[in-house]
């Protein structure tokens, strides 16, 4: 990145002005398109992501505003203690009836890390509970890694973890009960190399959730 480009990426107000050209270059390619989007939204997929500025869900999947509806937190916890959480996947199940949960972490994960470290961070301590007693139930096979690998395993973990909570709170269970249709995918994401890969088979019923 040039000197130039680095001084328009710390202008704010730059922002404003390319969302002027995006909204133009939009309209030029699909006249309809913004009048069509203030309508509704009936986005299929559901995506529960790592904050990380480098993961945004749209961009890597290729989906145009729309499309997905998102949710995003350190490190892609889901807790059912969470009110954030479980308002937004309530109305990604109920009203906008998804049929696609995606539940994504990324490899070398900040938050992920912090759970790795025996000293205090602050508040994400907390945070990043579920995450730390991750690591004690897995405790033989991460002290078997080395420490990138350990990593790289604790952000894979991760994501099977969070997504068996998504499909254990009463939310997708009664979805399911409903006979709604709706599977649950546990990807992550390699950031030095830009691809999604999928850990497991979708979970797509309440049997499918301790499978792999
Ligand atoms: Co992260």
């Amino acid at each position: 990145m040039s000197e130039h480009d680095h001084e328009v990426m710390e202008n704010i107000d730059q922002l404003i002005e390319n969302n002027a050209i995006w909204a133009e270059k939009m309209r030029i390619s699909d006249p309809e398109f913004f009048k069509r989007l203030a309508q509704q939204q009936s986005p299929k997929y559901f995506w529960i992501g790592c904050s990380d500025s480098r993961v945004p869900a749209n961009q890597i999947t290729g989906l145009p505003p729309g499309e997905v509806f998102v949710h995003r937190n350190v490190a892609n916890v889901v807790q059912e203690t969470d009110f954030n959480v479980l308002a937004v996947l309530q109305y990604a199940v109920d009203v906008l009836k998804v049929s696609n949960v995606i539940v994504c972490g990324h490899y070398g994960c900040g938050g992920v890390q912090a759970a790795l470290e025996n000293f205090r961070h602050g508040i994400i301590d907390n945070w990043l509970a579920p995450i730390r007693s991750l690591t004690r139930v897995h405790k033989d096979e991460l002290e078997s890694l080395k420490d990138n690998q350990r990593l790289d395993r604790l952000c894979e973990l991760n994501v099977l973890s969070q997504a068996r909570h998504v499909a254990r709170t009463t939310i997708v269970e009664d979805a399911w009960e409903r006979g709604q249709e709706l599977s649950i995918h546990s990807w992550i994401y390699r950031l030095d190399q830009g691809i999604l890969t999928p850990l497991r088979k979708p979970i797509s019923h309440a049997s499918d959730v301790e499978s792999t």
